[in-house]
């Protein structure tokens, strides 16, 4: 990343640890719809062989890039920690108010944007403009796992879709969406158990994953604020990033992060439940049993950590299987607005929102976007398969 460093934007953390943005002199152009539906997004546990391949060739690609392109993995993911770690103030003038893509109404939009350039960056590096992101079909049982492309392998040379930071002891385990609540005694394999008493606690888990899934998109996710969150500016969101902030201090001093129940208060069930959770269920040893000498695993500093890639806002854009979660989360929005019938905020503050996001790793161009430009995925050029949205086993798990 020093390439990137000696050209910097207004990456306003002068301790900060990570490539910015590079400077750019490239104008900046409007986004235009696109005209048609070609690229169509498909579970990741289901990809056919070779469509697997393209994942991996497009991401080994990406990985390839040079760090000063803003279309490089690695640039990529600077991108998502510089939004998410206090690197840009929202107004540089006050030093604690911290602009963040979490924890708000920007939290749907911003995401969408964000792994469209990407999934439409994977494309043009393979040559193929249909090429759709798989998502991690967590919430169905078959995709209640880290989706096995992104494990083959013992380093990312030999699959671009690996990482080595994440948390090994859930690597073939059945998803715990109490994870954060409540973690699991013991750990549920992923491959559902042949002996009936197993199989018996496997099922349950299962549906306890399902009920957690209707609460977030149904039963507790009822009008934009529930579902997508509270506006940026709102007191609640103030409170939840000086939290957030006392908590990362915290942790830095080797203290327990625990936080404030107050700190989901102003995140919308979409990003609050399963979301966060898998985040964390992927990326952070459980509390209870980590020791950093001892279960931790080797971080990208060289020293062991019991919380790594995907288990911290800052990092987790490093790990491939992000995207693929966002995909996933980007379909629940998607569901909720559709099928679901939900409606996004009619404030012209929401709807008029932008941010810029790089185009075109050969010439990289800057593109404004508007969150009403990303309301209705189709003008996007990308949709979901029918057969999984067909069948929601989620729908009717009322707890
Ligand atoms: Cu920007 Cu899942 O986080």
């Amino acid at each position: 990343g020093e390439k990137v460093t000696e050209k910097l934007v207004e990456c306003s953390d002068p301790n900060r640890d990570f490539p910015c943005p590079p400077a750019s002199r490239v104008p900046i152009v409007d986004f235009t719809p696109e005209a048609r539906v070609t690229r169509v997004r498909r579970p990741a546990h289901l990809l056919d062989p070779e469509y697997q391949e393209k994942y991996r060739e497009a991401v080994g690609k990406m990985r390839a890039l040079d760090g000063s392109n803003p279309l490089s993995f690695a640039a990529q993911a600077a991108v998502h920690q510089s939004y998410c770690d206090g690197h840009y103030r929202l107004d540089p003038t006050e030093k604690n108010r911290p602009f963040d893509v979490h924890f708000s109404w920007i939290f749907a939009p911003w995401h969408r944007m964000y792994i469209y350039f990407y999934e439409r960056a994977l494309g043009q590096l393979i040559g193929d403009d249909t090429f759709a992101l798989p998502y991690w079909n967590w919430d169905a049982p078959a995709g209640m796992g880290i989706p096995a492309i992104f494990k083959q392998g013992v380093s990312t040379a030999d699959n671009p879709l690996y990482d080595p930071y994440r948390n090994m002891e859930n690597m073939d385990a059945l998803l715990d969406l109490d994870y954060l609540k409540k973690p699991r005694r013991d750990t549920i394999p992923f491959e559902p158990p042949t002996d009936p008493a197993a199989r018996a606690k496997y099922d349950d888990a299962v549906q306890t994953n399902l009920c957690t899934i209707y609460l977030q998109q149904v039963r507790d996710g009822k009008g934009p604020r529930a579902f997508l969150g509270e506006k940026l500016c709102s007191e609640s969101s103030f409170r939840v990033k000086e939290i957030n902030e006392r908590s990362k201090r915290r942790q830095a001093d080797g203290q327990s992060s625990k936080v404030s129940p107050s700190k989901s208060q102003s995140q919308g069930t979409l990003e609050r439940m399963a979301h966060t959770t898998v985040h964390v269920w992927t990326g952070r040893a459980n509390p209870a049993t980590c020791s950093a000498e001892q279960g931790g695993v080797v971080g990208h500093d060289g020293k062991p950590h019991c919380q790594v890639d995907m288990g911290f806002l800052g990092t987790a854009g490093r790990d491939p299987l992000f995207y693929s979660h966002h995909a996933n989360v980007d379909r629940m929005w998607h569901i909720w607005s559709t099928r679901l019938g939900g409606k996004g905020f009619d404030d012209p503050e929401w709807l008029d929102t932008s941010f810029v996001f790089y185009d075109d790793y050969r010439s990289p161009r800057l593109v404004r976007m508007k969150f009403r430009d990303v309301l209705d995925a189709t003008r996007l050029g990308y949709t979901y398969d029918k057969e999984s949205e067909a069948a929601l086993p989620w729908l009717n798990s009322k707890p």
